[in-house]
């Protein structure tokens, strides 16, 4: 018999009343004391002092301000915000070490993701069950890139040439404009789905719009959710038009590929990365996010800068000359363009926390301050990224910078290429959880934003020099998504 019931049985109604009087401040003020007091320091608003909604919202919109003081007042050591969705410690790079040698048992990036995104509600939770996905994407995605590489160029030829550009005919002087956001979303959609779902499936129109409306809707749940009540999350949740959504566009796709799993079973199969999206379609959808904002960032940063297009192409062709065409190792040897992806990416990071990662058991720092459990705790790598300390001149944009280390490093210079982590960089995360799927975005990238500058000329609007602002939400850094941006097919004399 459970302890209030015993109480029950022997005390008056009254008796009860009075003592739940007294008792429900008192826990209150204990808990409440318990975190007010808290050992780490504040910034932005005290959730418990002004409320949960005005705390959330606070970050919100001045999430990148908060941020910043914080790095300030607490650079080599920690404090804590409300964010919009959950309270996080936020902790300096230089605990990276030690952090990232803890067991996913202890410190958690899946249970992070699966927390702070809804898994639940979404079917995001598939990453929490299960590793699949990292270890599909660090075995058959790299270790069969060289054919792979091949046929994300051929798709990337196709989706530009016959689909996303396809209003730019040959011979013609005239730009056409594009909302470069969307467009390249969808460009990305078609090269990704080329990688995970194979020819000829990439090009069927069902599973393209699926696969795109599927991100969109989830990413349109755990926004809806997330302000809401813990309690009501179910609730809601069952009346979401997007949840029914979800649930359909799954059955869609499962339709579809079911007939292809079967046949790649007994085939033997070749590319399969088949599995990896059934078993985790969020990993490879979220992925088409993150490389569109870089792929549109980049092609923002050469519209502003593009004096730099001239040695791009340069290098591309030289490259592709060397071995004797488009292939992987024409693609690795791109160090220039590697490079201004990684320059880019470090000046427009996508996101200002990185090392996302969910407290499972206590754990004590080197210094001897203990994180309790259920703790999230981020870096704040835009920050990290635009440190003096680490970056010389971190404002200005110096495309070679990454090729420059590199070249003076000799042979061990892998820590600059764009899709390596470091401590200073963590736009891909670092230590065992890091992004899996990094090499293959960065090779998706890549050749992207080859192809674009070989076959295509493009600038802003005229009388446009400069970049668009990022967006910064709570969070989030996105690039414009309506700026527009001028394609023409290049004459290509030869
Ligand atoms: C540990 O280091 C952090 C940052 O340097 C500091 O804020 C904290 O107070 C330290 N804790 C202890 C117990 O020394
Ligand atoms: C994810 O995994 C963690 C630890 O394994 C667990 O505590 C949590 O409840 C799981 N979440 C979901 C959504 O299954
Ligand atoms: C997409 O693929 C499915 C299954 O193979 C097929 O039934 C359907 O007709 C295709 N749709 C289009 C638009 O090609
Ligand atoms: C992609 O990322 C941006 C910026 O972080 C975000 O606003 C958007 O909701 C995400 N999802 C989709 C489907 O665009
Ligand atoms: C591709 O790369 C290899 C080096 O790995 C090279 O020998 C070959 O000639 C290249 N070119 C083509 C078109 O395959």
């Amino acid at each position: 018999m459970s302890c209030h019931k015993y109480a029950a049985a022997f005390m008056p109604k009254e008796a009860i009343g009075y003592l739940a009087c007294l008792l429900v401040p008192a826990i209150l003020w204990l808990y409440l004391r318990k975190i007010v007091g808290s050992k780490f320091p504040r910034v932005g608003k005290n959730p418990w002092i002004h409320g949960l909604a005005n705390a959330r919202n606070d970050f919100l919109k001045n999430g990148r301000a908060l941020t910043e003081e914080g790095y300030q007042k607490y650079r080599g050591s920690m404090y804590v915000v409300q964010t919009a969705d959950t309270e996080r410690l936020i902790l300096s790079n230089s605990f990276l070490d030690e952090l990232r040698a803890l067991p996913e048992a202890q410190l958690s990036s899946r249970a992070a993701q699966c927390d702070r995104h809804l898994g639940y509600h979404t079917t995001l939770d598939v990453v929490n069950q299960s590793s699949l996905h990292s270890d599909v994407c660090r075995a058959p995605l790299t270790k069969h890139s060289a054919p792979l590489a091949l046929a994300l160029y051929e798709e990337t030829q196709f989706a530009l040439t016959k689909v996303s550009l396809a209003k730019c005919v040959p011979d013609s002087e005239d730009y056409e404009y594009f909302s470069a956001y969307p467009m390249m979303m969808n460009t990305l959609n078609r090269v990704m789905s080329r990688a995970l779902v194979g020819y000829p499936m990439c090009r069927n129109k069902t599973w393209l719009s699926t696969a795109m409306s599927y991100t969109i809707n989830a990413f349109t749940i755990s926004g809806t959710l997330r302000d809401q009540y813990h309690f009501l999350r179910p609730i809601i949740y069952r009346f979401l038009p997007a949840r029914r959504e979800i649930y359909r566009q799954l059955a869609t796709a499962n339709q579809l590929l079911v007939p292809l799993l079967k046949e790649r079973a007994t085939t033997g199969g070749k590319i399969d990365n088949l599995q990896w999206l059934t078993d985790s379609a969020f990993i490879g959808l979220a992925a088409i996010n993150a490389s569109n904002m870089g792929v549109v960032n980049a092609i923002f940063d050469l519209c502003a800068m593009p004096e730099y297009i001239e040695t791009l192409r340069k290098e591309i062709e030289k490259c592709t000359t060397e071995a004797g065409g488009w292939n992987l190792s024409a693609i690795n040897n791109m160090e220039r363009l590697d490079s201004f992806l990684k320059e880019s990416q470090r000046i427009n990071h996508p996101g200002i926390f990185s090392f996302n990662r969910k407290v499972l058991k206590p754990l004590t720092l080197s210094n001897g301050s203990v994180i309790p459990k259920g703790t999230f705790i981020a870096m704040p790598t835009y920050f990290i990224a635009r440190d003096a300390e680490y970056y010389p001149s971190p404002e200005v944009f110096q495309p070679w910078r990454f090729y420059e280390k590199s070249k003076a490093n000799g042979k061990a210079n892998s820590q600059y290429q764009f899709c390596s982590t470091s401590r200073e960089n963590l736009a891909f995360g670092y230590g065992k959880s890091a992004c899996p799927g990094r090499f293959f975005a960065a090779l998706q990238m890549k050749i992207i934003l080859a192809d674009l500058v070989m076959r295509y000329d493009f600038k802003f609007p005229d009388g446009q020099t400069k970049r668009p602002e990022s967006d910064f939400a709570d969070e989030r850094i996105s690039p414009s998504k309506t700026q527009l941006v001028g394609f023409r097919l290049r004459k290509l004399a030869k």
